[in-house]
């Protein structure tokens, strides 16, 4: 395990260097970089940066990026382009750059040679180091530019503990269980930029979980929690955690099909507290493209185990990735796909369409699908799945269901968001005093993204 003593001094010694000032953090990706950023965020507190939501009145800037699709990295270094004129208005501005993107080299190296707003930057490995860094680029008006030390995700001891933390939600909570990746799957960057796969020990995570017992839902993040080790096995673990006193809901992601065992859902079928949704990627329907995904499952051990799913927990909400297009895919491995879909008729999905990633084995692959190839098959999957999620949706008219008020509505001024249980998306009308508590919806109405509803209590 990494000392970090040695980063609240410098945490103290950045505090010591300026009066005072404000932080905003970007955030791109995954729900382990939303996770990273209130880690970036409580190491700024400390440091005596305040919050705030508007970059413009920021003194310091952070940009936690995304690499596992192009579309994320070009988001992120568009946004990363803006700020600049920021710095042209306040010039004492520091903008810092760091997460999966910058951790490949010839990314690092385009933000070096081509922003030269940017500040600092530093890699997934080295993101417990952001107080020496900041300190450093501070004091040394020097730019600061560290990814060389990511090799040490190749080593499993690189697990941080002890950061402080700023949470965003004080209802919903993420907990990491497990860094890094394993698993090589073709197409993924996720390996090369968040290095090997390595476990929190069971305590550190229990103790973490002793600390929110007044959260209403905590989600354990890991890139295939189902490999859990550090200490027992995901089952046993997710056990423990629901014998913890606290009246709140477990949720987890990813599971990876390969991994996912029947006595995970036995421990789900057994524990009240666990969510019953379960997040399981498929990927695609066929064999042959399974396996030059390198995905170590086939469809039928995917759908023996949705099987026992549907005996177990009749009820529970179930999803997936997939993505279309990877290389070599013919229109028969995607009628595949297809007959997956209708047969399983997942909850919802969250498709992608493939992006070549540097440094994968895929995009060494030579039989790379044209744009219109992909285009048509993209718009046939989602012209199915929208049928199916929306006659799951349909289902739930005229029923009433408990909901976790998560906030305002982004699509509608007038509205309160939440979701149930299983992870559905409830629109209702309500007020700020609702916001992080349980309310019941009857369901007037649905369609293929949300439910609409009347708030009755
Ligand atoms: N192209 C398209 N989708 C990808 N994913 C991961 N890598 C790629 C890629 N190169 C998708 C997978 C994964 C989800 C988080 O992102 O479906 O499960
Ligand atoms: Fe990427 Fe596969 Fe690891 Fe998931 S399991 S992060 S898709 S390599």
């Amino acid at each position: 395990m990494i000392n970090i003593n040695e980063q609240y001094d410098y945490m103290r010694k950045v505090r010591d260097l300026h009066d005072g000032g404000h932080v905003f953090i970007q955030t791109f990706g995954c729900q382990q970089n939303e996770a990273d950023s209130e880690r970036l965020a409580g190491m700024a507190e400390e440091m005596g940066y305040e919050l705030c939501a508007d970059s413009a009145e920021a003194d310091l800037i952070l940009i936690n990026t995304c690499a596992i699709r192009e579309h994320a990295e070009l988001k992120a270094l568009s946004i990363t382009g803006q700020f600049k004129h920021l710095k042209a208005q306040k010039p004492g501005l520091l903008i810092g750059i760091c997460g999966c993107m910058v951790t490949q080299e010839h990314r690092k190296e385009d933000i070096k040679h081509k922003y030269h707003s940017v500040d600092f930057l530093f890699g997934t490995g080295m993101m417990y180091r952001f107080p020496e860094i900041l300190y450093e680029t501070i004091r040394n008006k020097r730019r600061r530019f560290y990814i060389e030390e990511t090799t040490d995700l190749r080593s499993a001891s690189n697990i941080v503990e002890g950061l402080p933390v700023k949470r965003e939600s004080p209802f919903k909570a993420w907990v990491s269980i497990m860094y890094g990746c394993d698993n090589f799957c073709a197409y993924c960057v996720v390996p090369y930029v968040r290095g090997r796969e390595r476990s929190r020990r069971k305590e550190d995570i229990l103790n973490e979980i002793k600390g929110l017992a007044d959260y209403k839902e905590i989600t354990l993040l890991g890139q295939n929690v189902n490999s859990y080790n550090g200490g027992c096995d995901f089952s046993d673990l997710l056990a423990e955690i629901c014998a913890l006193d606290g009246d709140f809901k477990i949720r987890f992601m990813t599971s990876h099909p390969k991994d996912a065992t029947f006595k995970l859902i036995d421990t789900m079928a057994a524990n009240p507290k666990i969510a019953k949704q379960l997040h399981l990627p498929l990927q695609a329907g066929s064999n042959a493209v399974l396996a030059a995904m390198n995905r170590g499952y086939t469809k039928e051990s995917y759908l023996q185990f949705v099987e026992y799913l549907r005996v177990k927990i009749p009820d529970a909400a179930l999803s997936t990735d997939i993505i279309v297009g990877f290389p070599g895919e013919t229109d028969a491995d995607f009628a595949e796909t297809i007959e997956m879909l209708e047969k399983i008729r997942f909850d919802s999905i969250f498709s992608f369409i493939y992006s070549k990633r540097v440094g994968t084995k895929a995009a060494e692959m030579d039989n790379q699908i044209p744009e219109d190839v992909i285009n048509k098959r993209f718009a046939k999957l989602l012209e199915v799945q929208n049928e199916i999620s929306k006659s799951k949706n349909l289902a739930y008219e005229n029923t009433i269901i408990k909901v976790l008020c998560e906030g305002k509505s982004k699509t509608d001024a007038n509205k309160y968001t939440g979701r149930n249980e299983k992870n559905r998306l409830v629109h209702f009308e309500a007020d700020d005093s609702y916001v992080g508590k349980y309310v019941d919806v009857l369901i007037e109405r649905a369609d293929t993204y949300a439910l609409h509803g009347r708030r009755i209590i």
